[in-house]
């Protein structure tokens, strides 16, 4: 058993969104950490090792941050995963802190999940387009506009926008429950990717309301180069985030969450593909598939704006010194406004359920209610 504690730092409750340019793409990259030479790379990962036993402590990774973290969070018996995994994964772990690597929204989830348990990520000012995109105020003005509206949001929102949502959804488990909702005749107001919500729409032929937010790393992928850049490997396979914008899925073999992109390229027998993702998710790709070539899908090109060249600058921000300073300082705590937890927690449990009950092969339509029903 862990006999100590890391030391709990008292703040008052912050805002979970961080007010517009506090940490725009720019300040993101300016503070990547540098990488650290072999030797700090080496005493870091031990320093880590140990803290996580002292502390009682294990890791939740993103297959987005560096592949330090994800290797390090799976050979100490935490994560690397997608963002329904973590949330499901950090939940039913029993340790007592959780160290978070990826986003804030990530770390929110996990502390509205599990409240008793500590949550510390590496920089809080990791945020991510489609959160700061969606601000309460105006996405709850937008809800109470449409009443008669199911309202499904996407993981990457702040708790506020979660606590005022009817059901959560991630990429690998969207099309799944818009389809169980429209089954069940509900009309969807649906926050914050238009990119993806466009997708789940075409595929579901569902009634959605769409907010206007984007991922900035998705958003960038460029079909018109995609197309080139096929001609150039006749053989490979398209793999596409359903964050990216309708003509480069338009181009794909095939669409999915994080999760989704590494089961396709396990499963498709090619031997090249051409990856529309946050390059983080290449490291995973390689070290599952040794005979298989990855190739980056274009950003560059006519309009291009490289804000982020196809890694998420707020993904990058995560560092083993980072980790190593959370556990030993106990700072950058996750804090949720606890008056919060109880309504944002509400559609998490529904996915989660939900996404249970599917890979039971249980009924899960059968948790939608239909319209009108208690
Ligand atoms: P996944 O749920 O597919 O891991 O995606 C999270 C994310 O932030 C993608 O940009
Ligand atoms: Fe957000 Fe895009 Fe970064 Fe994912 S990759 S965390 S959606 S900005």
């Amino acid at each position: 058993m862990p006999t100590s504690s890391i030391p709990v730092i008292d703040v008052e409750y912050e805002q979970p969104q961080p007010a517009a340019g506090v940490c725009s793409t720019r300040h993101a990259w300016a503070r990547v950490p540098p990488e650290p030479s072999p030797e700090e790379r080496a005493a870091l990962k031990d320093r880590i090792r140990r803290l996580l036993k002292e502390y009682d402590a294990v890791m939740v990774s993103h297959y987005y941050v560096h592949p330090d973290l994800q290797d390090l969070a799976e050979e100490t018996g935490g994560i690397v995963s997608d963002s329904l995994e973590m949330a499901r994964f950090g939940h039913q772990h029993p340790a007592r802190t959780l160290v978070v690597s990826g986003v804030r929204f990530m770390g929110e989830t996990a502390k509205i999940l599990s409240p008793e348990k500590r949550v510390l990520m590496p920089d809080l000012d990791a945020t991510c387009s489609l959160d700061l995109g969606c601000p309460i105020d105006a996405f709850s003005a937008f809800c109470d506009a449409h009443p008669d509206r199911t309202v499904v949001v996407y993981a990457n929102t702040s708790a506020a926008v979660k606590a005022r949502a009817d059901w959560l959804v991630t990429s690998s488990c969207a099309l799944d429950i818009v389809r169980a909702l429209k089954d069940k005749g509900h009309k969807i107001l649906w926050a914050p990717d238009r990119h993806l919500g466009d997708y789940i729409q075409r595929e579901t032929g569902a009634d959605m309301l769409m907010w206007n937010g984007s991922c900035i790393v998705h958003d960038e992928f460029k079909a018109f180069e995609l197309e080139l850049l096929k001609k150039q490997h006749p053989q490979a396979k398209v793999l596409v985030h359903p964050e990216s914008p309708a003509a480069v899925i338009a181009l794909a073999d095939a669409v999915g969450s994080t999760s989704g992109i590494l089961k396709a390229a396990q499963e498709l027998d090619a031997p090249e593909y051409i990856v529309a993702t946050d390059k983080g998710m290449m490291h995973k790709l390689r070290a599952l598939n040794p005979g298989k070539v990855f190739i980056e899908a274009p950003t560059a090109g006519y309009s291009a704006t490289c804000k982020s060249c196809a890694h998420c600058p707020w993904m990058a921000m995560n560092s083993l010194a980072g980790v190593a300073h959370v556990l030993e300082t106990g700072a950058n705590e996750i804090r949720v406004d606890p008056a919060l937890i109880p309504r944002a927690r509400v559609p998490i449990d529904r996915m989660l359920a939900f996404t249970a009950a599917l890979k039971a092969g249980q009924p899960a339509g059968a948790l939608v209610p239909h319209l009108g029903a208690a």
